[in-house]
């Protein structure tokens, strides 16, 4: 019966790229809960339990990643034109338009880069990246290495693309970031955007994120705005209770945090 719900839900586009076992982990509890009635109906499908659970687990998935890809269509026509023409700037910022979270920081990742990283950080480890790694064009020093986990084997496939396109040292995993064991080391690490839509999913996630980096350097952020853009989502009080010691700064849209790994806790 769980896997006819996973069937169903991966249905519908958006969520085609969805690894079944993670759509199948993410509805787990939510299955258990109307299994009997569900298992027992003559006709499971047209019953009320099914459609909720439909419904309800596609509202999730499209929280925590479809709302994000805005043109998958247009991003690889533009990796395209970036595979004859690997340094144009321009073309970069058309592929960062095309995922919510990096279209909104466009005209802030030069300002972005010369505050957090330092020569010293060669190495980039950017967990739940989207596209931000074709952001590393807009950093003064090229990265000598950048690893980016993402959630769905596509969206690695097409960094990974980008990656050998642009000649740039860098890979793309496929990582679910609330099973994910360890993570490589590096000299600072990205967590752009993540916790809040990990954290609805299970509760303590970030702590234990943190507690698995083997980084200098963590940057975390967080939005300040609803998705809507109307409402205002201010400090993220239970983050800075979990942190020692940080620094903060916002830009339009986006809080940040700079964090040193020795000063957590
Ligand atoms: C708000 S976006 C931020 C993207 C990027 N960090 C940025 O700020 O430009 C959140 C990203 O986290 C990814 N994500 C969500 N849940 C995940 C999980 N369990 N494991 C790995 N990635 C996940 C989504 O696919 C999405 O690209």
């Amino acid at each position: 019966m769980i896997d006819l719900i996973v069937k169903e839900i991966r249905k519908k586009k958006e969520f085609q790229n969805l690894d079944a076992l993670f759509v199948k982990s993410l509805i787990k509890k939510e299955y258990e809960r109307v299994k009997d009635g569900l298992i027992g109906h003559v006709n499971p499908k047209k019953s009320k339990d099914f459609k909720n659970i439909i419904k309800n687990s596609r509202k999730i998935l499209h929280d925590i990643y479809g709302v994000f890809n805005i043109d998958t269509k247009k991003r690889k026509e533009i990796l395209e034109k970036i595979k004859k023409n690997p340094h144009n700037k321009d073309l970069h910022r058309h592929l960062l338009e095309t995922h919510r979270s990096s279209k909104e920081r466009l005209f802030f990742y030069e300002n972005l880069y010369e505050k957090i990283l330092s020569k010293k950080d060669k190495t980039i480890l950017d967990i739940g990246c989207g596209l931000n790694p074709v952001s590393w064009i807009f950093m003064k020093n090229k990265p000598q290495k950048y690893i980016a986990l993402e959630l769905t084997n596509e969206d690695c496939a097409f960094l990974n693309d980008y990656f050998k396109a642009v000649k740039l040292n860098g890979k793309a995993l496929r990582v679910d970031l609330l099973k994910v064991k360890s993570f490589e080391a590096a000299d600072v690490c990205f967590i752009f955007k993540v916790l809040d839509s990990l954290e609805e999913v299970k509760k303590g996630i970030s702590k234990e994120i943190l507690n698995k980096l083997q980084c200098k350097k963590i940057i975390v952020s967080f939005p300040s705005r609803t998705l809507s853009g109307k409402g205002r989502i201010g400090t993220r009080r239970w983050f800075e209770r979990l942190i020692k010691k940080f620094e903060k700064f916002e830009i339009e849209n986006e809080i940040f945090y700079i964090i040193n790994k020795e000063n957590l806790y």
